[in-house]
């Protein structure tokens, strides 16, 4: 979530319970669906899609946890036999120099870029031994109602500390007696923010539409920001994935008013974030190529604190949820992506080199060079499964030619949008994170929400986007064929439509495997644990009322692949999103993203209680048996 989307569903007006029954009449029906498609429907009601036919023999993998019920406490909560503590909360000191946070003041420029960023999101863990790691977390945004005393960006110096807030944050941590701690002041310690150097790399890298007056070269850039979701790669990097870049952007004279700035939704007016009056860097009238240096993947290396994070633009800009790599049997390394607005699409890249792990030195650069693919899924009216195809995104095929308003491959990836829908990529509900097997070759996508669905022109119904007006979301998955990430065509299926089986009887109820005890909405982060556990995580409405009555405050939920069975695990503080998750190589350990508890003045005083100021954290969840999380 994002305080500036123009996505998000409660920016919008929500159908009353009764109105909503009413819109659904004539759409999407449970029984219409059943009628009109039969046996294959029956399957997928039933929690049983054709992706999963080929594995319905298997049990999947032990999911052991009593689930929990939903609620609406300004606290964590998870099963019986398990605890969690605070890892690592916004403004904690990781480097020299640092000060406590302040809760009257919540820091300044200087302190917050020393300390943990705020609004942490996606992470990954790399181990350094078995008591030792480094995490890599994203800072998505600042909650400016918290960041500021008065709640506004209103000057150099605030700019300065709401840019210090996002990036990304590295810092060791170690074990001792089974609780992992973070290290303040370890050597790889690194603070990454809006103002860091970087380098562009790929296709695109020292293209016209990447220069600007400070940097000619269009191969030099500054910082990274609304960094969402995350990767990591093979070869031990770490992928950030920049998101609603926009919204920093604006004016006070008039812009380009052009297609591509269109897509992006790059206008004079921004998002409310104020950089621009302080930092012309972010005046479009200005800089008008800057905003097109975000909106990209950028690598990390957690082991180097000096190295430069690279941009890696043979992945395309758009507004990137995470980057799921894969490495493929034959050795190509595939990175899927989703672009999470209404009715973006879904990608793949696939690499033109192999990885070779006998040679980590030689995969450094497999991100520069390759192919990328947008997602066609072939829709059959009332099928809740189908096929689909990958359509390539390069200059002078499918209609990307210079007449189409395509000079060369650079411009394919920096408005790789208008490139996908020149080519017919279908439009989805908005992908958030995409997450693949870690045995078999299936893929999964959260498909968060899309009040829009059915409403545009360009987004009417289709097979993995079933329901007008969608706001609970929905995952979906397929399978490449012949089980090779690099094929060109794939099956798919929907794993889980969201819903609300207690106020609705049509698809608004969900999928079979939906109940009054899991039911959640806005399904986001998504990723699967070694043993093949799907996590699954919201962004949602957290009202409990009306439509999401039952529902409670945003959640983890724990699936099983196999049977499509849904377990609750973990219901988060008041006003929080749940993002962002990494495990401990032993799984003994998962550390989660509590995100804004208390946004919009919520009342949350999560993680400290009393009258503290609710400060985004990472939780480090366990058994207190010491088994695996989730088993
Ligand atoms: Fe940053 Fe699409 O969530
Ligand atoms: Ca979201
Ligand atoms: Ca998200």
């Amino acid at each position: 979530m994002n305080t500036f989307d123009e996505n998000d569903q409660r920016n919008h007006p929500r159908p009353e319970a009764s109105d909503f029954s009413q819109m659904v009449e004539g759409m999407l029906s449970r029984r219409q669906l059943l009628g009109a498609a039969g046996a294959s429907m029956a399957l997928f009601f039933g929690g049983q899609g054709m992706a999963n036919a080929a594995t319905a023999t298997r049990v999947g993998p032990r999911i052991g946890f009593t689930p929990l019920a939903a609620n609406g406490l300004d606290t964590v909560t998870v099963p019986a036999g398990y605890q969690w503590r605070v890892l690592a909360s916004w403004g904690d000191v990781i480097l020299q120099g640092g000060t406590a946070f302040d809760p009257t003041t919540r820091g300044t420029a200087a302190s917050q870029a020393l300390s943990v960023g705020d609004n942490n999101d996606g992470m990954s863990f790399f181990s350094l031994g078995k008591d030792h790691a480094v995490i890599a977390v994203n800072n998505e945004y600042a909650n400016y109602e918290y960041l500021f005393p008065n709640g506004r960006c209103s000057s150099l110096d605030d700019a300065r500390k709401a840019q210090a807030a996002h990036g990304v944050s590295v810092f060791e941590v170690r074990r001792t007696a089974g609780v992992w701690t973070l290290q303040p002041h370890a050597r790889l310690n690194r603070r990454i923010t809006a103002n860091t150097p970087m380098r562009l790399s790929g296709p695109a890298a020292g293209s016209a539409l990447l220069k600007t007056m400070a940097d000619p070269t269009g191969a030099t850039a500054l910082g990274t920001f609304n960094n969402c979701a995350n990767g990591r790669t093979p070869w031990g990097t770490y992928l950030t994935c920049e998101e609603n870049f926009n919204g920093y952007f604006g004016s006070a004279e008039s812009v380009p008013d052009n297609a591509a700035y269109k897509r992006y939704g790059i206008s004079a007016k921004g998002a409310g974030l104020n950089w621009y009056p302080f930092d012309e860097r972010f005046d479009l009238a200005k800089n008008p190529n800057e905003p097109n240096r975000f909106g990209w993947v950028v690598e990390i290396d957690p082991m180097d604190p000096t190295s430069t994070p690279i941009k890696r633009t043979a992945l395309g800009r758009i507004k990137h949820e995470n980057a799921e790599v894969v490495v493929n049997a034959d050795g190509h390394v595939v990175v899927y992506m989703g672009d999470d607005e209404k009715g973006e699409h879904i990608y793949k890249f696939v690499s033109a080199k192999k990885f070779d792990p006998k040679n980590p030195q030689a995969n450094r650069d497999l991100l520069d060079e390759g192919t990328v693919y947008v997602a066609r899924y072939a829709t059959v009216e009332g099928q809740a499964q189908g096929e689909g195809e990958w359509l390539e995104l390069t200059h002078g095929k499918h209609g990307l030619t210079a007449e189409a308003g395509f000079k060369d491959q650079a411009e394919v990836l920096v408005h790789m949008r208008l490139a996908a829908t020149v080519v017919g990529a279908t439009t989805m509900d908005r992908p958030e994170w995409v997450a693949a097997h870690p045995t078999q070759a299936q893929v999964y996508v959260t498909l968060t929400n899309n009040s829009d669905r059915g409403l545009k022109p360009n987004q009417a119904p289709n097979g993995p986007n079933p329901r007008v007006k969608n706001v609970y979301g929905q995952i979906v998955r397929w399978t490449p064929t012949g089980a090779d990430h690099t094929s060109h065509t794939f099956t798919w299926d929907i794993f889980a439509l969201a819903g609300n089986p207690v106020l609705y009887k049509d698809a608004y109820a969900g999928s079979a495997n939906i109940t009054p005890d899991n039911m959640f909405n806005s399904p986001d982060g998504l990723a699967f644990d070694r043993d093949g556990r799907l996590w699954i995580q919201t962004d949602g409405d957290y009202s409990n009322t009306k439509e999401f009555a039952g529902m409670g405050n945003n959640q983890m939920l724990c699936a099983n692949p196999a049977t499509g069975e849904i377990k609750r695990f973990l219901v988060g503080p008041v006003g929080c999103e749940i993002t962002g998750m990494a495990f401990a190589p032993d799984q003994k350990t998962m550390f989660v993203g509590i995100q804004h508890p208390g946004e919009k003045l919520t009342p949350s005083h999560f993680p400290h209680g009393g009258d503290a100021v609710p400060r985004s954290s990472i939780i480090a969840i366990s058994r207190r048996d010491g088994g695996v999380v989730g088993a």
